[in-house]
């Protein structure tokens, strides 16, 4: 059965629906994705139908995100599956907008924040990476022009930047955060995922396993830094490639100065070919 959920492939498409839900009095929610959906991204759809009378979300595989030899070409797609999760979860519109409605010829801006997009975590990792999502999403908020927009703590950083982009630019839509969805065996679920192959999948949980043993350590009033490096420790041990265990203020994302501080353990790591990121409160 194909689905028949409303789509926009074109910015005035989009533009004229929102507007007729506000002229109506309804409130609207954006939820801005990459596609090959999970339950993770239907989770944020899930409470923008809470918190919204409209739902709409985008699928747009940001090419400005990615680096030069990252997964751009092979980044999972499937639209028409999308669409059917997307309706049976209560979504209003999607919006699928193409590359040159995006970044026609001649396009010139960046959108570049500082503070936690500089904190020397997946930003150390990825140069290109939080430009490339803060350009894209100020253009959905611009685009969409919806009350609300809702973002996965999964991609706690990235959550970090778009709340101070939003709080810096007096950009009139409240950024909903959502807890991370994982697999009944404690992997955060990511598109990224299906590259796993059967024993990389078996190993995967060990990241967000080792992350809670830290977590608990400090918690428990261990030393941090040494927390950290152990998990990191057994993570190498087990066979990842760690790029991160860090322990940082979860509102600034610094290095954490005192003890009364609300903290948060972010990681990412590879397997084999993927890369996975995590965190945790502390
Ligand atoms: P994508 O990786 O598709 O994620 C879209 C949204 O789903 C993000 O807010 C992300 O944090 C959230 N999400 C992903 N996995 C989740 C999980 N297991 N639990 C809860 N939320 C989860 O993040 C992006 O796309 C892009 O960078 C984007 C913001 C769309 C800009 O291109």
């Amino acid at each position: 059965m194909t689905s028949s959920i409303a789509t926009a492939f074109d910015l005035d498409i989009l533009r004229s629906r929102v507007r007729d839900w506000k002229t109506e009095g309804l409130r609207t929610a954006l939820v801005p994705t990459m596609g090959a959906l999970h339950d993770g991204h239907l989770e944020l759809v899930r409470r923008g139908v809470q918190i919204a009378d409209r739902v709409v979300v985008t699928i747009f595989v940001n090419p400005k995100q990615f680096g030069a030899n990252e997964d751009l070409d092979k980044y999972p797609q499937d639209i028409s599956g999308d669409r059917k999760k997307l309706e049976a979860v209560g979504a209003d519109l999607v919006y699928v907008p193409n590359n040159r409605e995006m970044y026609p010829e001649g396009f010139s801006s960046v959108v570049s924040v500082k503070g936690p997009a500089v904190a020397g975590l997946e930003d150390k990792f990825r140069p290109q990476f939080f430009d490339g999502v803060t350009t894209v999403v100020a253009k959905l908020f611009n685009q969409a022009g919806c009350d609300y927009a809702m973002f996965g703590e999964k991609d706690f950083q990235q959550l970090a930047v778009i709340s101070q982009m939003v709080r810096d630019l007096n950009i009139p839509t409240t950024i909903v955060p959502v807890e991370t969805v994982r697999e009944p065996s404690g992997l955060a679920m990511a598109s990224r995922n299906a590259y796993l192959s059967k024993s990389e999948l078996q190993l995967a949980p060990a990241l967000y396993k080792q992350m809670q043993v830290a977590a608990e350590t400090i918690r428990g009033g261990g030393p941090r830094s040494k927390a950290v490096a152990l998990a990191a420790k057994a993570l190498t041990k087990l066979g990842f490639k760690v790029d991160y265990v860090e322990v940082r203020n979860a509102h600034t994302l610094d290095e954490v100065q005192g003890e009364n501080e609300q903290m948060r353990i972010l990681a990412a790591a590879w397997l084999g070919k993927t890369r996975l990121i995590d965190n945790i409160g502390v």
